[in-house]
């Protein structure tokens, strides 16, 4: 049973307890926010033995704890997660896990060091339906993809209502790419590999984040195209081209089903297996490679997290997309 806390009592940390409800394995043990009543009005809802904390060094020195869930704004995860880290703690944290490649690095070699296991919660990767088409196209050419996750934001009227919620703000390292982007990216990496060039071509709120874009992972034989959004919503399928016929993917950010056209017509499904909740599977994995020390799977993990992100940065660099602190980086 791994004892885990909750740092930020956003709306993903409740869809956290249910997937780790869900998964099993699972025990909240404390909960930290910059208000000890939220902390308190969180805690209530899952038990009553659950410690609360508004000190986030007090938070991250309960013995107690096993792991660290981080679901605060982008901009603070890399902070967050190294102080956790530091304590001795594994991490799961939510995407991005950082802005920019050069952090993970640091984050990596921190959790090696102190020997813990440090997670980017990219829920979709996790998904078996992203192995069941992976294995589905190992015997196959590919010759391109079009992959797309667009959704209209609960916070674009906010924005334009001249508020910046963070995941609109380049301080905390918002817009498509970063909060959605990342999605198809991660299975892009998963399915193909590493791109061998990227450009990206972002539409802008007031020339700062990105509110939609299209990307282009241009690889030796194939071009994969990637659609995000958050100003609008796409409804349209994803596809892979193959020499064999085309794979039809109802949705890259979590699969419901697949199926495969051949170049006669013929058809073939996919047999996706949904789970109960689209978080269940990463916290299944997470858990499992805690338990079973599974340090290969890990260091499998965290270089297809840094593949992204060398790749999340190219493309914001290709569109001029700047956050705080990217100056620093050389
Ligand atoms: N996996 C998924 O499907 C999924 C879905 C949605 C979001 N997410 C990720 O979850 C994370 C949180 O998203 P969100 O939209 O809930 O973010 P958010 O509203 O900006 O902030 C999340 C939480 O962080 C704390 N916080 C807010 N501003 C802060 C500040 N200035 N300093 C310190 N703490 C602050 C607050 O918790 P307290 O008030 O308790 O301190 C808040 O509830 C993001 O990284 C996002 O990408 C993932």
């Amino acid at each position: 049973m791994i004892t885990f806390g909750i740092l930020a009592t956003s709306p993903i940390a409740h869809e956290w307890m249910k997937a780790v409800t869900a998964a099993g394995g699972y025990r909240l043990g404390a909960v930290y926010s910059r208000s000890l009543e939220k902390a308190q009005a969180f805690a209530d809802q899952y038990g009553s033995e659950i410690e609360t904390y508004d000190s986030l060094e007090s938070f991250l020195m309960d013995s107690s704890l096993d792991l660290i869930y981080i679901a605060s704004p982008n901009g603070l995860h890399f902070q967050h997660s190294r102080l956790a880290l530091e304590a001795g703690k594994h991490v799961v944290v939510e995407k991005p896990a950082v802005l920019r490649p050069s952090e993970w690095t640091i984050v990596y070699s921190l959790a090696k060091k102190k020997k813990v296991m440090l997670f980017e919660a990219a829920r979709n990767v996790h998904e078996k339906a992203v192995a069941l088409v992976s294995d589905f196209l190992k015997d196959k050419e590919i010759l391109g993809a079009n992959l797309r996750y667009g959704k209209y934001s609960s916070k674009m009227p906010a924005l334009l209502a001249g508020e910046l919620p963070n995941v609109f703000s380049a301080k905390f390292g918002g817009g498509a790419l970063m909060d959605l982007g990342i999605y198809p990216l991660y299975v892009a990496h998963y399915w193909f590999g590493k791109p061998a060039q990227v450009s990206y071509q972002a539409q802008k709120w007031d020339w700062d984040v990105d509110l939609a874009g299209q990307a282009n992972l241009l690889y030796p034989g194939s071009l994969v195209t990637l659609q995000t959004a958050k100003n609008y919503t796409t409804y349209l399928s994803s596809e892979i081209y193959t020499s064999q016929g085309t794979l039809i993917v109802d949705s890259v950010e979590e699969i419901k089903s697949a199926r495969f056209r051949d170049l006669t017509g013929g058809e073939e499904v996919l047999p996706v297996q949904v789970a109960s909740h689209q978080m269940e599977e990463e916290a299944a994995a997470f858990a499992q490679m805690i338990e079973r020390e599974d340090w290969l799977s890990w260091e499998k993990w965290t270089q297809l997290a840094l593949d992204v992100h060398e790749t999340m940065w190219k493309l914001r660099q290709d569109a001029a997309i700047v956050f705080e602190g990217d100056q620093d980086v050389e």
